[in-house]
């Protein structure tokens, strides 16, 4: 690894090195904010001796995880493709297609948006030959995310009928929905 003291100034030699508990970095775009983030996984890993696996680095873009990514590479090699970098979404797919086993989650799920989503409700209550003014995609969608997300708030935008009869519905999944 390159020796920190040649390309960094003091400021972001300091925090690089206080790799004990929090540290916020507050400075101008172009300031080298990502360069402090990149060798303090650096430092983390050469000096701290912590392995790629147990380094989480959220970014708030795909753009900017893959920036980090590749400067990451260029300075510690190959051992950062083991380093956990991705943005928050991106990080909870891997997670759940790892290990959504353990909580009735299959590995080849695929997300979709929500007019996805509505369409496909759709399809299946048409298949199911249910009468869209009964039971309909919005208010499967809606309850279903509530009961998901386990919210204490009634989903909004649909009538307590509606609602009740798209419960009806989810609960012949018996218990679960169809996530596989
Ligand atoms: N101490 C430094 N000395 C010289 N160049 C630096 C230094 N810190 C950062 N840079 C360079 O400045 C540019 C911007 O740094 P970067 O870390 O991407 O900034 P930020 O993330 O704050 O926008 C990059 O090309 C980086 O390599
Ligand atoms: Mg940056």
């Amino acid at each position: 690894m390159l020796l920190e003291t040649e390309i960094l100034n003091d400021a972001q030699l300091a925090a690089v090195r206080q790799a004990d508990g929090p540290v916020l970095i507050f400075a101008g775009a172009g300031s080298g904010k990502t360069r402090v983030l990149t060798h303090r996984i650096g430092h983390l890993l050469g000096e701290l001796r912590i392995a790629p696996e147990r380094i989480l680095a959220v970014t708030f873009t795909n753009k900017a995880a893959g920036e980090m990514k590749s400067r990451l590479h260029a300075m510690v090699g190959p051992v950062a493709r083991d380093i956990w970098v991705g943005t928050f979404h991106s990080m909870c797919v891997r997670i759940l297609r790892r290990d959504g086993s353990r909580i009735g989650i299959g590995s080849s799920f695929a997300v979709i948006d929500e007019s996805d989503q509505r369409q496909l409700v759709k399809e299946i209550l048409d298949d199911l030959d249910y009468d869209e003014r009964q039971l309909s995609a919005s208010a499967c969608l809606a309850t279903a995310t509530w009961m998901c997300v386990g919210g204490s708030a009634e989903p909004q935008g649909c009538s307590a009928q509606q609602l009740a009869y798209a419960s009806c519905f989810l609960a012949a999944f018996d218990g679960g929905f169809p996530f596989d």
